[in-house]
């Protein structure tokens, strides 16, 4: 069977989905559980794009070890040599540079000829190759352009060192057929094509992101590009779980494999999702909540006499599992510890003491502790902000039908201080953001607010998830509580505290203090 490598990109394009931006602890999280689903490769970041971009790279090219981490380069030298800095602790650095090859991005974008294009080409995976043992060159799209031109210019780079040829498809545009056609055809005409392996990386504007990928992989792609729960620009890009279980479910037929471990799929996208605030439809294939319930009286019937039926996927191939370990108000440090590790968490001594404490008073208001629960306290302890600017202290809400809803709110300052103030609003949640505001003493506009209960239950859990602009930056911000309008000041200071944060890069080192 043929091994297919999966080079995830959940952390460079998945990150470049509009309204996502992830800071370092999370990243470094959603790297390390990439690397326990065992993705061969993660594009970790742009190290030239900013300087959080290139922390982050650094870091994760420094501590995951089991993947190979890469970071992404225009052709040009200076941003080579930013991506160098970044990988160079990694265990196998790996560069992807790339160029564009249609006549529509070399024309009106790049303003190059073919002939300058293939120089800069090549001159550019030479230059990668004095410092990176492995050099991935893609054609920024490779299927809008002309198939002799990719032809031309994929024999040259090979030439000059490239080992891995990505051929995207980057505004959505191809068909099955088409893709199928390009992979075969530069199999059989580039003569070189054998010192490289090829790769897909398709978007998803026309929903044909997974179905074209697996066409080329068909077509002698040994290498897929795709994203978690396939987020990334416009309509993002291929879904990594939908291709990994196609190519499992139907290997009879695709005769290739991954190396993955399909049982971390679930909580790998539980945890995308999480982090960026972009929620999985329920009806996605795969990882969405209906993806293996049956809810027609026939199907229930089917597959309860037989889960072939109607069951083509099991649960439990994914990591969803049916049996939860529930815990509760007297379960001991000792059962808490096990179950963070069976989500697949390793908590240091300091982290375990927080998460079990914050688990303790979350179980004096809620019977049963499910496995969501403790994900979202640990994930929330695990991509806590580096420092917090700002604190709340206490909050109080008055809201009656015939009433104006007012807030009062007392909070920490930056200073250290403890300041009240009090504020009105046409709504709870508004009347906390006007006090709130008020204390932070600058507009703080909310540009997206979401609600949603983290299990079932009137005790659940809400967590609230916030776009704002503040000082003229972007920022998201969760928040999670018993209480709605807790959960909703939480994400708000959180996406303040987001950007404070990341104005003050290199950040203080101080200790984390929790709300
Ligand atoms: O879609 C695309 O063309 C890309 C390249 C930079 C690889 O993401
Ligand atoms: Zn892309």
């Amino acid at each position: 069977m043929r091994k297919i490598n999966v080079f995830d990109t959940t952390l460079r394009d998945g990150e470049q989905s509009p309204g996502v931006n992830l800071n370092f602890e999370e990243k470094l999280q959603i790297a390390a559980q990439l690397d326990r689903l065992g993705v061969d490769i993660i594009e970790a970041g742009f190290p030239a794009a900013s300087e959080g971009d290139f922390q982050s790279v650094k870091a994760i090219a420094e501590t995951v070890k089991g993947s190979s981490v890469t970071g992404l380069s225009r052709s040009v030298k200076k941003e080579i040599d930013a991506a160098w800095e970044a990988l160079k602790g990694g265990e196998e650095p790996r560069l992807h540079v790339f160029i564009a090859t249609s006549p529509i991005h070399m024309t009106h974008k790049l303003r190059m000829t073919p002939d300058q294009v293939i120089e800069n080409a090549v001159d550019s995976v030479k230059y990668a190759k004095q410092r990176f043992p492995r050099v991935q060159w893609s054609a920024e799209d490779a299927c809008r352009s002309d198939i002799d031109f990719l032809a031309r210019i994929i024999e040259k780079v090979i030439d000059a060192g490239a080992e891995v040829i990505n051929l995207p498809d980057t505004v959505g545009y191809i068909t099955q057929e088409e893709i199928r056609h390009m992979f075969t055809y530069l199999r059989e005409t580039v003569p070189n094509i054998d010192k490289a392996i090829l790769s897909t990386h398709c978007h998803d504007d026309l929903g044909m992101a997974v179905s074209n990928s697996l066409a080329a992989v068909e077509a002698g792609a040994g290498q897929v590009e795709c994203t978690i729960n396939g987020i990334g620009e416009r309509a993002g890009n291929a879904s990594l779980e939908e291709i990994a279980v196609a190519l499992k479910i139907r290997n009879d037929f695709y005769n290739a494999e991954t190396g993955l471990t399909l049982n971390e799929i679930k909580r790998t996208s539980s945890l995308v999702s999480k982090l960026t605030g972009m929620v999985v439809p329920n009806n996605k294939a795969v990882v969405g909540d209906n993806a293996f319930a049956h809810e027609s009286g026939i199907h229930q019937d089917g597959v309860l006499k037989e889960s072939s039926t109607y069951e083509i996927i099991t649960p439990d191939l994914v990591g969803v599992s049916a049996n939860r370990m529930v815990l509760g108000k007297l379960s001991g440090r000792h059962a808490f510890k096990e179950k963070i590790e069976s989500l697949g968490y390793n908590a240091t001594e300091e982290e375990l003491n927080k998460v079990f404490k914050a688990f303790k008073s979350l179980a004096d208001k809620k019977k049963e502790i499910t496995d969501e629960d403790i994900f979202a306290l640990m994930t929330e302890e695990k991509a806590g902000e580096a420092v917090k600017y700002y604190e709340v202290e206490a909050l109080q809400v008055n809201y009656g039908t015939n009433n104006i809803p007012t807030a009062a709110v007392t909070m920490l300052n930056p200073e250290g201080e403890t300041i009240q103030e009090a504020a009105t609003g046409s709504g709870s949640v508004e009347a906390v953001y006007n006090t709130i505001e008020r204390i932070i003493g600058k507009e703080v506009k909310l540009k997206d607010y979401r609600i949603q209960s983290i299990t079932g239950g009137r005790d659940a859990l809400a967590e609230v998830y916030v776009q704002i602009e503040y000082e003229g930056e972007e920022a998201s911000g969760r928040g999670t509580a018993n209480d709605v309008l807790e959960a909703s000041a939480r994400a708000y200071i959180n996406s303040v505290n987001r950007v404070l944060n990341r104005k003050k890069w290199p950040r203080p080192k101080t200790e984390k203090i929790h709300v």
